[in-house]
């Protein structure tokens, strides 16, 4: 037997639901959830989930898409639809689906999703036995090497930096620059040298990155991969940011303050045509 499930104002079988590929929360993970307990047809702890999705709301900036009382009914209406005596309400909203940009415009319609399962809540057999845990360090998100589509911090952050007038941001932790919102960050220290960060956990291996130090080092330019810090920047002759949608992106000012003569630099213009020629003679 198949569920009714909510989505968007309509009562739809689960299996004709369909949500956009370029919803922000597919793409992004820019959407909040929370998830009910349904004992005996009965809503458990309500109030609590219902104020937390308003906060978790809140704080992404997404609109609540119903009043505070529909969204009770609609819980009520789906445990019904569905006779769902034990279990419980999944609900997530999304900020809504346009084409992918890390900026998302003022025009977004939240998606709003909510289907039931059906679960013993309250005859749950580990309560009898007790379960193993193992434990693992705190990696939410530290894993920023695996390219994942948990962006909602670098949206956010973007997001912010158009508020500021900016183009993008440079992250930064311990006073190391990590990297740019979507893209690698390096610099040109005043005597030539390319730095840009090492490989680690901390920062997503970039494959433009790897192309460039390969071509500079070919071109004989000297490479150091250590981190460099905020003040190292912007004291630097040059900075700039590579990533497969920007190539290399010459940064000319930092929280306002000029890069080198406030111009896009020679070192990274040479990369840049380094990386063109080469990259795109083996185009495939
Ligand atoms: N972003 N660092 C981050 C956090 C990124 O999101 C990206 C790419 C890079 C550069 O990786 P590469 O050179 O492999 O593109 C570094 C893509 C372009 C994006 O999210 O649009």
């Amino acid at each position: 037997m198949t569920r009714t499930v909510y989505l968007n104002g309509d009562w739809v079988d689960e299996t004709e639901a369909r949500v956009s590929i370029f919803d922000r929360g597919f793409l992004f993970a820019d959407a909040i959830y929370e998830v009910t307990a349904v004992v005996g047809g009965k809503l458990v702890d309500y109030a609590g989930h219902a104020a937390r999705l308003k906060r978790s709301l809140a704080a992404l900036d997404i609109p609540m898409p119903v009043s505070e009382e529909a969204l009770l009914t609609l819980h009520r209406e789906i445990v019904a639809r569905n006779a769902l005596s034990d279990g419980g309400v999944y609900l997530q909203i999304s900020r809504g689906a346009e084409d992918r940009d890390f900026l998302y415009s003022d025009a977004l319609r939240p998606t709003f999703v909510m289907f039931t399962q059906a679960r013993a809540v309250l005859d749950n057999p580990k309560w009898k036995t007790g379960i193993f845990v193992v434990t693992m360090p705190e990696g939410r998100w530290v894993n920023r090497q695996i390219k994942t589509v948990q962006l909602l911090y670098s949206s956010l952050a973007k997001m912010e930096a158009k508020r500021q007038g900016a183009d993008d941001v440079l992250f930064t932790e311990d006073g190391v620059i990590t990297e740019a919102g979507s893209s690698n960050a390096h610099i040109v220290t005043k005597d030539g040298t390319l730095v840009t960060r090492a490989l680690s956990n901390a920062l997503l291996h970039g494959i433009t990155r790897a192309s460039i130090l390969d071509l500079a080092r070919a071109a004989q330019i000297r490479v150091e991969e250590r981190g460099f810090t905020v003040d190292e920047a912007k004291n630097a002759a040059e900075v700039f940011l590579t990533s497969a949608s920007a190539f290399v992106m010459p940064v000319v000012a930092i929280d306002g303050q000029p890069v080198g003569n406030g111009k896009p630099g020679p070192l990274t213009a040479r990369i840049r045509d380094l990386y063109i020629e080469d990259r795109l003679a083996n185009a495939i």
